[in-house]
Order: structure tokens, then sequence, then C-alpha cells
């Protein structure tokens, strides 16, 4: 088959997130966020404060990534370290550490893809309610005005919010804390609603202060298969396609709440309160996504649950997922796995990047895809073949959909360089370069090129010509 290539400006590169990256948590006037004084650190790690540091090796780490041939970077920046309790006062080091960050990737022709937040609120506004205080929208919309201030003359790629539907859904795996409300349900849905006029505020004010600026949400997006031909799993697929994948992005680009969750809440007593003016907000025509980031990582599988199911541990993150009456998720038989139990399915990115832009029909670009292992440095080489294996299919078929038609700017698979799982700690690296450290010894944190290094510089040097 002969296929079209990558377009010319494909942004090849590579992400990370600013607590599971940066370390340097209390350096230089930054603020704690909730992942610094968080209790249940995950068991792979002793916490998220020193990280792959770094805040200490940005230099190194860009020099990494140039020699590489990035043509962007996608990091977080962190809340609390630009504004240390989240409202109020600037942190002029952090600003300057962040400058210095991206002057560096410039100077190397690689563009700045920044996430606003990735996980990691400012302490101080988690004490006073978090997402639940209908206050954080002022708070974020003040913290955007604080990063296009400073950085939207350099910067023109954007994206609100990581993972809003994972932290939503299952926010207690990432830290969030909905265990003080009465109704679970309606908090976890209030906490989205302000999210999503934090998001919308976001891109107004892009859109206004970002001269060429483009801004974009960055869920966690799933393609969904009945389990059997039966048309109630058939049925069960679409709940869980709407509830998990598409509720969220059809307020950022339609402005609408769909039918199907309203419904569900109403049904549960837990509708979310929407005030007056704020779904005109959500309808704003600035506050339209320019292009649909994600991150894709597996599908589901889904039957209707039977009465009696219970909801079983899988693995770390890929736990089944039920939801009573709505859908199930079970495992498929047809997918291998990756080290740590999570399925792998390279046609299910085609047939998510088709999905995706069939619905929005607006550009694509994956801001995270990548396989997790246990690595290990011998004699100065780490042999990540099973990486390079995982990478050469997914990006095959990602070559695939783009000869279907789908409009693709970019690929920044998780991670970058290697950094501290969300869910596994330091067990479970990502990365195309070798930190030298591991869960409890901080060693010298030194960095060292994975085989995956020079396979995926191949990739991009040849702009996927040969995959
Ligand atoms: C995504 C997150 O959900 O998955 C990342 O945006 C995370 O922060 C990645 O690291 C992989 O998950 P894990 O649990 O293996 O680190």
């Amino acid at each position: 088959m002969k296929y079209k290539q990558f377009p010319t400006d494909f942004l090849w590169g590579g992400s990370t997130s600013a607590y599971q990256f940066e370390g340097g948590w209390d350096a230089e006037g930054k603020g704690p966020s909730v992942q610094d004084v968080r209790k249940n650190i995950p068991k792979g790690t002793t916490d998220f404060k020193v990280a792959s540091d770094h805040f200490n090796h940005w230099k190194e780490d860009v020099a990494l990534m140039a020699e590489m041939g990035f043509k962007s970077y996608r990091f977080s920046i962190s809340w609390s370290r630009v504004i240390p309790k989240g409202i109020g006062d600037v942190n002029k080091d952090g600003i300057k550490f962040y400058n210095n960050l991206i002057d560096e990737l410039l100077k190397f022709k690689i563009t700045p893809i920044i996430t606003m937040f990735h996980f990691d609120l400012p302490a101080a506004l988690d004490k006073d309610g978090g997402w639940l205080n209908p206050k954080i929208v002022d708070a974020f919309e003040n913290y955007a005005k604080v990063l296009f201030e400073n950085f939207g003359d350099r910067v023109k790629h954007w994206l609100t919010i990581n993972e809003q539907n994972i932290m939503m859904l299952f926010g207690e795996i990432v830290g969030i804390d909905f265990g003080k409300s009465d109704n679970k349900l309606k908090a976890k849905y209030q906490v989205n609603h302000h999210m999503m006029l934090s998001q919308a505020k976001a891109n107004i004010l892009c859109h206004k202060m970002v001269k060429e600026g483009k801004i974009g949400p960055a869920p966690n997006i799933n393609p969904a298969y009945p389990a059997s031909t039966k048309p109630i799993d058939n049925t069960a697929t679409f709940n869980l396609r709407i509830m998990r994948n598409f509720f969220f992005l059809d307020v950022a680009v339609f402005g609408r709440y769909h039918y199907l969750v309203l419904n569900y809440l109403e049904k549960q007593n837990s509708m979310f309160e929407i005030k007056e003016g704020e779904m005109d907000v959500l309808n704003d025509k600035l506050a339209k996504p320019d292009f649909i980031a994600f991150n894709y990582y597996a599908s589901s599988t889904v039957a209707m649950p039977e009465k009696s199911f219970k909801e079983q541990k899988l693995t770390d993150q890929q736990v089944i997922r039920s939801l009573e009456g709505m859908y199930q998720q079970v495992p498929n038989d047809n997918l291998t796995k990756t080290q740590f139990g999570w399925e792998i399915d390279p046609i299910g990115f085609r047939n998510v990047l088709r999905e995706l832009y069939d619905r929005y029909n607006l550009p694509l670009i994956i801001t995270e895809n990548g396989i997790g292992g246990h690595d290990k440095l011998i004699d100065g080489k780490v042999d990540d073949q099973y990486r390079i294996e995982y990478y050469k299919y997914h990006l095959k078929e990602m070559k695939v959909a783009l000869n279907d038609g789908v409009e693709i700017m970019g690929y920044n698979p998780w991670s970058a360089i290697d950094l501290i799982s969300t869910h596994e700690g330091s067990t479970k690296r990502y990365g195309f370069v070798f930190v030298n450290r591991d869960e409890f010894d901080l060693k010298d944190m030194s960095r060292h090129r994975k085989e995956s290094f020079f396979w995926y510089k191949d990739v991009i040097k040849t702009n996927g010509k040969n995959l």
C-alpha cells in the first residue's frame, strides 16, 4: 500500500507533566500542590518531590529532545510554581523557570505545547474546596491570564486541562478527594461543570490575548467495542462512549451537555447546578477549541452489566468499570497486554482518530500514547525493544488514519524522558531516555538514551516515511 505521507510541519515530539517530572517541589518560591501533600502515594515511589529532577536538568533534557529531533514538546506548567497559593501573588522565579525552558526549546526550533493543568492543583485552593468551590473558575481564569501575559508572545499551542474525564470519573486514583460530599455523584459532575467553565474562560482569553494562539482540551479517549453481538451490549457501548468520552468534548465543541448523562443524573437525584448565564459562557464563540488533543492508551470492551456484577480489580489503572444499568467493561481476549496488564490496541488508535474527526471535524493532536515497563540500565544501555514494537504498530495505524483522511497535527507520546508514573511510581517507566533513579533511591539522576531513542529519532528524521 502506498501511503500518503505526514505533513512537513507535523509536530513529532514527546510529553511530560510538571509533578511527575520536574521535582523542585518547594524550590524558589513554589507553593505546594495537592501532589506534594497527598497521603495516598503510589506504591512504587516515596513521593513526587524530586521526580526526575528536571528542575535542575532542564538544559540537558532539552538537548536530548533536540538530539532526537523533536519538533514539539508538550509539558505542563505547575500552577503553584507560578502562583504559589493559586490566586494572588505571582512568583517571579517560577515565571523565570518557564521562560528559560521555553527559550531553550525555541532555540532548537521545538514548538512548546503547554498544558495549563495536569493533576496538580495548588494545595491552598484545594483547602478552600478545590474544584467543587465555584470560586475556582475565577482563579483558573486569572491563572490563564498570567500564563498568556508572560508566555503568550512565544507559546502558540495551549491545552487547558489534562484528562478532565479521568479526573472526574476516577478522581481518587489521581489524588482527588470527593469523599466529603453527601452526594458524591453530584459533586463529581459539579466539579466537572466548574472545569468546563474554567476551560471555556481560558479559551476565550487565549483567543483575545494570544496572537495566533490555538487552544484545545486534552481528555483520555478510548474507542469502545460491544462485548458481543447482543443488541443490549451495543446499547451499553453507546452509554460508555458518551459517558466516558463525548460528554466532555461535546460541551467544549457544541456547548451542550449530552441528554443521556443529564437524564441519568436526574434519575439519580444528582443533577449538578448550572447558574444563570453559565451556558452562555460555554456557548461563547471564542470558547470553541481550535483542535482536539487527546491521550490514547487502550480501548474498552463493553457489556450491559448483570445485576449480580461486582467491580473487580484487574491491574493498576485498569479496573473493570461498571455503572449499574449503563455499562460494564470486560477484558478483550483479542488483545495482548503490557507488563502492567494494560490492553494494547493499535487498531483502536486508528478507530478513535476516525471517530473523533468524524464527530468534531477539528484537527487532532495526540498528547499521550505509550507503554510503561520495567526498564533496566545494563552496561550503559537500555534495551526496550518492546517499546519500539508498541510504537511501530501505533504509528502505522496513525498513518493509516491519515490516509483515511483524518487531519492530524502531531504526535507527542508519553513520555519524552522517564518520569514518575501516576499509579506505579518509578517502577513503571515510559521514556525514550532512562533516568538513573529507582523507587526509593535517588542515585545520580543521570540520563541514558534507550534503544527506542535511536528508533524514534529515525522516525522523526524520515518524517515517518518508513512506517
Ligand atoms: C495518563 C496521565 O492518564 O496516563 C499521565 O495523563 C499518566 O499523567 C499516564 O502518567 C500513564 O498512567 P500511569 O498510571 O501508568 O502513570
